[in-house]
């Protein structure tokens, strides 16, 4: 079994739209489907207070995975490794007021206690980043003063390039990721209004339609999943 925790400093840049599209993808591959009683062996699990909390109350029980809200249960937090019968655990984490670079640990206050609860059980780090340099700042102190320190397994992941934006800012932040040596994902996940619209009605990409751009939009999130290899069983 296998906890991914989605983390970024920064704000809006697709941490819960990776949580729960992972989750749904992971989902579609390993539901066994010819039993429809059976439960799914992949959770969602946010500990966002606010942001995201409307859409995952909303879609409690309406998803081929387990949705578990639990910002403020920190025990509940600290055994998401022995939850019965999952395979996959994914954390969606709300961004967060860092300290200013003062060397501090920005997880030292009391109201991250949920933020470091899962990151003591998490097996990898899932940084998404945008391609533009106003998320560079932020990544670097993600990386650099949260997960580095605790000896994290990380992968970075460029969400929401628009491909007629170009490539110039795209590789402005792949060379950013590379300089930093920071593992970068093969997968870019691109932008698709057809995301941003899902998350407003909460809808994950397994629920798209089967159209040309629906399934280009979809594609991006089997892809990375191939990449974190989570399709195999991990039991
Ligand atoms: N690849 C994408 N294509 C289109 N829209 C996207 C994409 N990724 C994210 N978005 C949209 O951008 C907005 C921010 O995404 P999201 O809520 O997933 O970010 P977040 O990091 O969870 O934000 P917060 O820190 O506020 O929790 C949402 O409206 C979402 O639908
Ligand atoms: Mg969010």
């Amino acid at each position: 079994m296998a906890v991914h925790v989605v983390l970024n400093q920064k704000g809006g840049v697709g941490k819960s739209t990776i949580a729960v599209n992972l989750a749904a993808v992971t989902a579609d591959v390993l539901n066994h489907s010819d039993d429809p009683d059976a439960s799914s062996p992949v959770a969602a699990v946010s500990i966002d207070p606010q942001g995201s909390a409307v859409w995952w109350a909303e879609r409690i029980d309406d998803l081929p995975f387990h949705i578990v809200q639990a910002h403020d249960d920190i025990t509940r937090l600290s055994q998401l490794r022995d939850l019965p019968g999952i395979q996959h655990v994914y954390v969606d984490t709300p961004g967060w007021i860092g300290n200013a670079d003062d060397g501090a640990d920005p997880l030292g206050g009391a109201d991250q206690e949920a933020l470091r609860a899962v990151l003591d059980v998490a097996d990898q780090v899932i940084v998404p980043i945008e391609p533009e340099p106003l998320s560079f700042d932020p990544t670097t102190r993600t990386i650099n003063k949260v997960i580095k320190p605790r000896g994290l397994r990380y992968i970075v992941v460029i969400n929401n390039w628009d491909p007629r934006d170009g490539t110039y800012d795209l590789n402005e932040t792949k060379d950013f990721v590379k300089a930093n040596g920071w593992p970068l994902a093969h997968t870019v996940i691109r932008h698709y209004k057809l995301h941003t619209r899902a998350s407003a009605d909460g809808h994950v990409v397994t629920e798209y339609p089967t159209n040309r751009v629906a399934l280009q939009a979809r594609e991006d999130f089997y892809r990375f999943a191939l990449e974190l290899n989570v399709g195999g069983g991990a039991r």
